[in-house]
């Protein structure tokens, strides 16, 4: 394969990666054709939509990238089959969740998406691509893609392979793409992989340092991207682990994060004790690594990561618990005001959000909640509770499983956070939403039944000022 030129870019998936990522190339290489294609007909007519401010997700910044380019080189469509074959290069950008059935359930990645992507191009392709993994994949999967692709394909046409993680964050996905720490590609050794590694250099160099694009092997870009996620994610199931021992001894865990921080060898960042860690990859990254681990035989290492979700699931479960605990053990038709429902502030995603396992228990024990969150619909709420009860039901284990009608009914969405909060027994604050911190919380106090009680999983109000107001106050870590 010779390294020709990339003029024509097509992504398959068009989500939370597949959006932004093509949004910033076709921003930033205006003489690249880029085509983002999804299965999904709504999804695409939200990202062709004229008003902004309806794009299919909440990004900041997003608007503006997606403004400059659409229409001009950047496209959203269903029409797989066109911009396969228009495309020298192929990004493959679709979903990697959790299995949920059959072999690996619960812990291995589900590659069915990611498979059909390399059949549907080996049966449309005429001529030679670059096939990029953009989705987070299990080490090796590369290998499968191009036996897929090799077995299927018609004669003559070739096919590389490259993995190119994403790292960027929800919330702060722009100014990531914008700015990354650094752009991991990983290709084949021979000239022809490197050929291919070279012709996706040449489109992040576009705005990206050539310091910062760091190329390897195949394998070790996969594993790097997993690997990546796994240390983010113990970093924040370790300081969330002494959050539990600061509360017992009288330390605050957000002077020990700050101390330890200051070690130039440590660093501060993913540092903040919390509800616990949500969002779409954490979870399914650590859980993937650990089935790897046990795959190869490697029984100590994947106790070692699942530990990692183990005291994420538990710090979920404590923040709960004491909610009802402290309520004087019984929540049963007690209001309890939900501050964000959000993984994290800045998104609408919701995937394993916090406040969902937190929700869940809560309802187990005859709460009723009201939710307010600024970007996150009633439909999306309601709907993440059934999906955990549709889990649970198929696990059977013995909690009670509600239908969507009983979820509508103990769980109340509202357009202002005044009507949730009004009368409540209790608030919880689950998402880190920066107007939370603006509230009128004097107000908010005499409008609640006392004693008015706030459990803060996300360190939002000063624990002091609140309880000079009159609030008993839970911190985490405090
Ligand atoms: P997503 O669910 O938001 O989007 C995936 C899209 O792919 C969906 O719209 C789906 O309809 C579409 N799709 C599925 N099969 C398809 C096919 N054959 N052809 C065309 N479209 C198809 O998922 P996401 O959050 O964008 O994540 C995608 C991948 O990126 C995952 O592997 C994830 O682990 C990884 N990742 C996600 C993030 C993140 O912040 N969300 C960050 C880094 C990496
Ligand atoms: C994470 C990684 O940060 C990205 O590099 C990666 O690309 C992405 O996963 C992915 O592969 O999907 P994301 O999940 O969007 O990004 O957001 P994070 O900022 O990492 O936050 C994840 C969760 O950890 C959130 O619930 C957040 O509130 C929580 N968190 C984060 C803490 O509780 N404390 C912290 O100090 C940091």
């Amino acid at each position: 394969m010779s390294s020709k030129k990339v003029t024509n870019i097509c992504c398959l998936g068009a989500g939370y990666v597949g959006g932004p990522t093509m949004a910033v190339i076709a921003q930033k290489c205006p003489h690249i054709k880029v085509n983002v294609i999804d299965l999904n007909k709504e999804r695409i007519a939200l990202w062709n939509e004229s008003d902004l401010g309806k794009l299919p997700i909440y990004e900041p910044g997003l608007d503006d990238v997606v403004s400059e380019a659409r229409g001009r080189n950047l496209f959203f469509s269903t029409d797989i089959e066109r911009h396969i074959l228009e495309a020298d290069m192929i990004f493959i950008s679709v979903n990697t969740p959790t299995k949920t059935y059959g072999v690996g359930r619960g812990m291995a990645s589900d590659l069915k998406y990611v498979e059909l992507c390399a059949r549907q191009i080996a049966s449309i392709a005429t001529s030679d691509k670059i096939i990029v993994e953009k989705s987070t994949l299990p080490v090796r999967t590369a290998e499968a893609i191009k036996t897929i692709l090799d077995a299927t394909g018609k004669e003559g046409v070739r096919f590389q392979v490259l993995s190119n993680p994403e790292f960027l964050a929800e919330g702060t996905a722009i100014e990531d793409l914008h700015f990354p720490d650094r752009v991991l590609i990983g290709g084949e050794e021979d000239q022809d992989g490197q050929n291919a590694i070279q012709a996706l250099v040449e489109i992040y160099a576009n705005w990206v340092s050539r310091e910062r694009i760091v190329t390897t092997r195949v394998w070790s870009s996969e594993l790097s991207k997993l690997t990546a996620n796994a240390f983010l994610a113990q970093r924040v199931s370790s300081i969330n682990a002494i959050s539990a021992l600061c509360e017992k001894t009288g330390a605050d865990v957000k002077e020990v994060a700050y101390a330890i921080g200051q070690d130039s060898r440590i660093g501060s960042k993913f540092l903040k004790a919390s509800v616990g860690f949500g969002g779409s990859c954490f979870q399914k990254d650590i859980l993937n690594l650990v089935y790897l681990c046990r795959h190869f035989n490697l029984p100590e290492v994947a106790d070692y990561w699942q530990q990692v979700v183990k005291i994420n699931d538990y710090q979920k479960e404590r923040f709960a618990k004491n909610i009802i605990s402290t309520l004087f053990n019984t929540i049963s038709d007690k209001k309890i005001a939900f501050l964000g429902w959000a993984f994290k502030k800045d998104t609408n995603d919701t995937r394993e959000s916090a406040a969902i396992y937190v929700a869940d228990e809560l309802l187990q024990d005859g709460g009723i909640i009201h939710v307010y969150d600024p970007k996150v619909s009633a439909d999306q709420i309601h709907s993440d509770l059934e999906y955990l009860q549709r889990n649970r039901i198929e696990k059977s284990n013995d909690k009670l499983a509600f239908t969507i009608e009983d979820i509508k009914k103990r769980v109340f969405v509202h357009d202002s956070p005044y009507n949730a909060l009004t009368n409540a027994h209790a608030i919880a604050i689950l998402t880190e939403w920066d107007e939370f911190k603006t509230y009128d919380w004097i107000n908010i106090y005499n409008k609640m039944i006392k004693p008015a009680f706030v459990f803060d999983g996300r360190d939002m109000v000063s624990k002091k000022e609140m309880e000079k107001i009159g609030f008993k106050v839970y911190s985490i870590g405090k």
